[in-house]
């Protein structure tokens, strides 16, 4: 007996000194590197075994130009006060902060990497504006996919993209990262952007996380003054700025970014409103929330929280699980457990959401990055993609006297603008990676077509602000020598984007001053605009023969402008915003409700002819402005084409549908033109009497199909009684009653129908 408790003394012993031995050996409580049991029980076991400081660390994230040091950074990623970091670049950099994080830190939990990749990493793709353009989510997918396998061949595992935020606001900077106003349009856009960064397969070494941003409501910011407070009415927030998150999440985005704006009074990063109770509870959102840049202390400028205890606990009470850039989690946690405030399955969850997302990613298996990545990078493929998507993304205008296209054999063009030939301007905002150089701009892809021989170029401007006219006596003479004017203005990168608002959205500098100049030599004028918002051109489409909007087309901009300029192919984009006359017409979206006083060309009083004296009553009394009237520059879903397209024979495969039923909407589509070309066909509905007042018009469908010269389509859209339903203010309701249907061109023509829902 004395020799059997003597046996199981030892074998106490030996158990304790293992025990001691597996706690001090370093890496020796680390997570399997082959686990297969499911996510969420490794999730669960490793939780288990984390300390209150590790698992704080997991939601804190730094920049490294934060940490105090690379020598900081590292013992901060060993000692495990870090669970990600953004902008670290370099692979060997990556590898060696993931190999601390992976074999020296207690669990050996990696790192997530991440980095702002909105319109390509170093291939880059149009603005995201631009490509919205295109309204083409298959190439907009795969332009997303290339940014993907380019920054994860980096290191790169998580994007703080898709921006999906909807504005109304052009003098916003941030237009530019969006998809623009429409919720139906940046729906299927931001599906297509999540699929495409995050592939078929997430533990894919070339997948990446997605990053749903900034939620919500960031892009309502008043006077389109970035970070500034937001208001958004329910019924708003819910038919509008929320369904393309919606969207995104049942792409099965697996993060959402918090945004900096206030809503109706709450802070986007403390908001238990947006974030617990619709992201999680109607949505059942599964995956990690981030905080923007800092947005949690900002809290406190906002006037929400006293100090940054109070900050760290409203933030992680409405469910920002990680912290990017500041530091309010790693300083008052513990103390706000401590004290009672927040219980333990509160930071348990975040943590949780957090190690999923790591999980998910395969980084406990794969955790480097593969050194023969590098190989992807401006893949010929890629750019070739590149210039496919600028190319659908531009935007035809004007063309008078078919100016549009020219012949290849012309004698000599004049080339003239500031942003002719300007490699970093036409990538655009938001593109850290990007490289100028890598950039081939309209001068040159114009050479390239003609010869340099043939074309005479002068910026003229040397820049998009320029305001000095000393250069515009050469390039009149320039334009004289040649047989046509090709001006390339717009706006330089850095007018729009975060913290770029303005407040005037004209052309600027002296460009309207050049563009006149130009336009009185009797040559055709052709402009071309490179910007990252929709400008205030009226000038432009007035004294130009043909204008074609390319937004800041990334790094193929050039070719691709000179594809369409010489025919190779149709401009085909549509607009996905409205073009204004001028700020004075914000916010002006075409989904706008009908007031009780809607305009007409009849009705509006143009300010000009309003006699000195007269009688107040003879103004109309309807809305309008009496300087801009009533419509818009350009309208939603404008686009023109080298061809011409008729619309005929709208169907309807029944009159009425019952709240649970569907119709079938077709009508036929003939290129009548002279070239095959691509044409966006939209579907719009309006319901007539609702609860709440109604749009005039909502989109329901588009489709973007390439009609040969003589060739017609027949396009059919299927309508759900399900996308009609809208929020009223209290509840999701599908209303009977009666609805006009448009198959067309755009927001503002189209064959009409009328239906009924029972
Ligand atoms: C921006 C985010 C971005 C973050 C990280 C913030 O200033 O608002 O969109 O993802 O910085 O770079």
């Amino acid at each position: 007996m004395t020799k059997y408790f003597n046996k199981m003394e030892s074998y106490k012993h030996a158990l304790k000194y293992c025990l001691i031995f597996l706690i001090l050996l370093p890496g020796a409580c680390r997570e399997k590197v082959v686990d297969n049991s499911p996510v969420d029980a490794r999730v669960s076991q490793l939780l288990s075994r984390m300390t209150i400081d590790e698992k704080i660390g997991q939601m804190s994230q730094i920049d490294p130009s934060f940490a105090g040091g690379p020598e900081q950074l590292k013992k901060a990623v060993r000692d495990g006060r870090y669970g990600s970091i953004l902008n670290l670049f370099g692979i060997e950099k990556v590898n060696e902060i993931q190999k601390i994080a992976v074999e020296e830190s207690r669990l050996g939990i990696p790192l997530l990497i991440g980095r702002d990749v909105i319109h390509g990493y170093r291939t880059i793709f149009p603005i995201p504006l631009g490509m919205a353009a295109s309204w083409n989510p298959e190439i907009v997918k795969k332009a997303y996919r290339i940014s993907a396998i380019e920054c994860s061949s980096q290191g790169i595992r998580w994007t703080f993209a898709p921006m999906i935020d909807i504005t109304w606001d052009p003098r916003w900077g941030r237009i530019a990262e969006g998809c623009g106003e429409d919720p139906f349009l940046a729906s299927t856009l931001a599906k297509a952007m999540v699929e495409g960064i995050q592939g078929d397969n997430l533990t894919d070494p070339t997948s990446v996380a997605a990053c749903a941003k900034h939620y919500v409501g960031y892009g309502f910011s008043e006077a389109g003054r970035d970070y500034n407070t937001t208001y958004i009415s329910e019924p708003v927030l819910r038919n509008v700025v929320l369904k393309p998150f919606k969207a995104a999440k049942d792409a099965g985005a697996l993060t959402f970014m918090s945004g900096f704006n206030d809503l109706n009074g709450v802070p986007a990063s403390g908001n238990e409103f947006t974030l617990r109770q619709i992201l999680r509870s109607e949505w059942g959102f599964k995956g990690m929330v981030v905080s923007d840049w800092g947005s949690v202390t900002e809290m406190i400028s906002h006037g929400f929280c006293a100090n940054e205890k109070e900050a760290a606990f409203r933030a992680l009470k409405a469910g920002v699980d990680m912290e990017m850039s500041s530091f309010t989690y790693a300083g008052n946690i513990k103390q706000l457990l401590k004290e009672g405030k927040i219980d333990q399955e509160l930071i348990d969850q975040a943590v949780r959401n957090i190690l999923t997302v790591k999980f998910k990613l395969g980084l406990f298996e794969n955790p480097y990055v593969q050194p023969d990545a590098q190989k992807q990078i401006l893949n010929p493929d890629f750019l070739e993609h590149a210039r496919k998507v600028a190319r659908e993304s531009a935007v035809l205008m004007k063309n008078k006297e078919k100016a549009l296209p020219l012949s290849p054999k012309i004698h000599s063009v004049a080339v003239i603008g500031p942003l002719a030939d300007s490699p970093r301007d036409q990538m655009g905002t938001w593109c850290f990676d990007g490289q100028a150089d890598n950039s081939v701009t309209p001068l040159t892809a114009i050479k390239e077509v003609l010869g340099a021989d043939k074309v005479n170029f002068i910026k003229g401007l040397q820049y998009s602000r320029d305001i000095n006219k000393a250069e515009f006596a050469k390039a009149i003479s320039l334009a004289k020598q040649s047989d046509v004017i090709l001006y390339f203005g717009g706006e330089e990168w850095i007018l729009s984007g975060e913290g770029q608002s303005r407040g005037e959205i004209n052309l600027p500098g002296a460009q309207d001053e050049l563009i006149n100049e130009l336009s009185k030599l009797g040559k055709p004028l052709i402009v071309v605009v490179m910007a990252g918002r929709p400008l205030a051109i009226g000038n432009v489409l007035e004294k130009a023969d043909a204008v074609i909007y390319g937004w800041h087309g990334g790094t193929m901009a050039g070719p691709a402008l000179a594809d369409l300029i010489f025919g190779k192919e149709s401009p085909s984009g549509k607009l996905p915003v409205t073009f204004v006359k001028g700020s004075g017409q914000i916010p002006f979206y075409y989904y706008h409700n009908n007031t009780g006083r809607p305009a007409s060309a009849k009705s509006w009083t143009p300010m000009d002819s309003i006699p000195v004296v007269n009688p107040q009553s003879s103004l109309g009394y309807k809305s309008f402005h009496l300087d801009y009237g009533f419509t818009p520059l350009l309208p939603f879903g404008f686009g023109l084409s080298y061809t011409t397209f008729k619309y005929a024979d709208l169907k309807l495969s029944a009159m009425s549908m019952s709240a649970s039923g569907s119709i079938n909407v077709s009508a036929s589509v003939t290129n009548t033109g002279e070239m095959d070309a691509d044409e966006i066909i939209q579907l719009y509905i309006r319901d007539r009497v609702g609860s709440i007042t109604r749009p005039v018009k909502e989109l329901k469908g588009y489709k973007r199909i390439s009609i040969s010269q003589g060739k017609t389509v027949e396009v059919e859209f299927k309508l759900d009684a399900k996308d009609l339903e809208f929020f009223n203010g209290k509840e999701n309701v599908i209303e009977p009653g009666e609805f006009d249907v448009w198959i067309g061109p755009s927001s503002v023509e189209g064959l009409h129908g009328e239906f009924t829902v029972q």
